[in-house]
């Protein structure tokens, strides 16, 4: 038993050492320009990791699959939350927290499980990508108090392919929630449009967010280039003059 598993870690690390260091992400067997393109506009829907209500435990299929399904009903539109590829926008959705939804935020602002979801890296592609979902509060023994106000940064690319998100709470305040209430969930949703970065010859890139105004950084860029252009003008200029007045004191002489 001990002799076979050191012969297939063995097999393994041979072939992992022939092999690349890295890996594409997301790994598929599809390939992701086969399919067109998100639009702007086009909707974007979430489905969310399905789990047991007491613990918290993936919910699996038959094959061991993690089952996802779509992120709650929001009240306002009977349907499940979803964005708008590229457009910015404040999206309210009131979800009713009945017995099985509260339970599961319980989790989630306990830090038990997760709230993961996931989107498509191209509409319709089956190629996935997850997104978390950070909400704060206190759990308590009869009600949990939430920060219901989340930032959400999305990422895209220049091929209009999504490439990552997240969401997290944000306010200062928390709602006190109990059982069976409706509670007003905030989505302050902020796409940005990124071009990747590459970090080595094999094709290996990132998107990185630019700073936070790149117009003040060549701004101050540029300050420092004509502060120093002045300095050195004043300091030759004084030394040139002295120069020029001890050479007259000289002639003087
Ligand atoms: C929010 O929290 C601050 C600081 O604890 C408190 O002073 C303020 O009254 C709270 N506001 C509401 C609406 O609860």
């Amino acid at each position: 038993m001990l002799f076979q598993s050191l012969i297939l870690s063995f097999a393994a690390a041979l072939s992992f050492a022939s092999a690349s260091k890295y890996q594409s992400y997301p790994l598929s067997e599809l390939d992701p320009t086969k399919f067109s393109s998100y639009s702007k506009g086009q909707d974007v829907s979430l489905q969310c990791i399905r789990r047991q209500i007491d613990t918290g435990e993936h919910i699996f299929d038959d094959q061991g699959n993690i089952l996802y399904s779509p992120f709650y009903k929001c009240l306002e539109t009977n349907a499940p939350l979803s964005l708008k590829y590229m457009e910015d926008s404040n999206v309210q959705c009131t979800i009713k927290f009945e017995d099985e939804v509260f339970h599961m935020f319980q989790l989630y602002l306990h830090k038990d499980a997760p709230f993961t979801c996931r989107f498509e890296l191209r509409p319709n592609s089956g190629i996935y990508l997850p997104i978390d979902l950070s909400f704060r509060g206190n759990v308590l023994e009869s009600h949990f108090d939430i920060d219901p106000n989340l930032n959400m940064v999305m990422i895209a690319n220049n091929e209009n392919e999504i490439i990552s998100g997240t969401g997290f709470s944000s306010s200062t305040n928390t709602t006190k929630v109990i059982i069976g209430q409706n509670v007003e969930l905030n989505f302050n949703v902020k796409w940005s449009n990124l071009h990747k970065e590459l970090i080595n010859d094999d094709n290996v890139g990132v998107y990185w967010i630019p700073p936070r105004n790149p117009w003040l950084v060549w701004i101050y860029a540029g300050a420092g280039v004509v502060v120093g252009i002045v300095l050195t003008f004043l300091f030759s200029y004084r030394r040139i003059n002295r120069k020029i007045q001890l050479e007259s004191w000289n002639k003087v002489e």
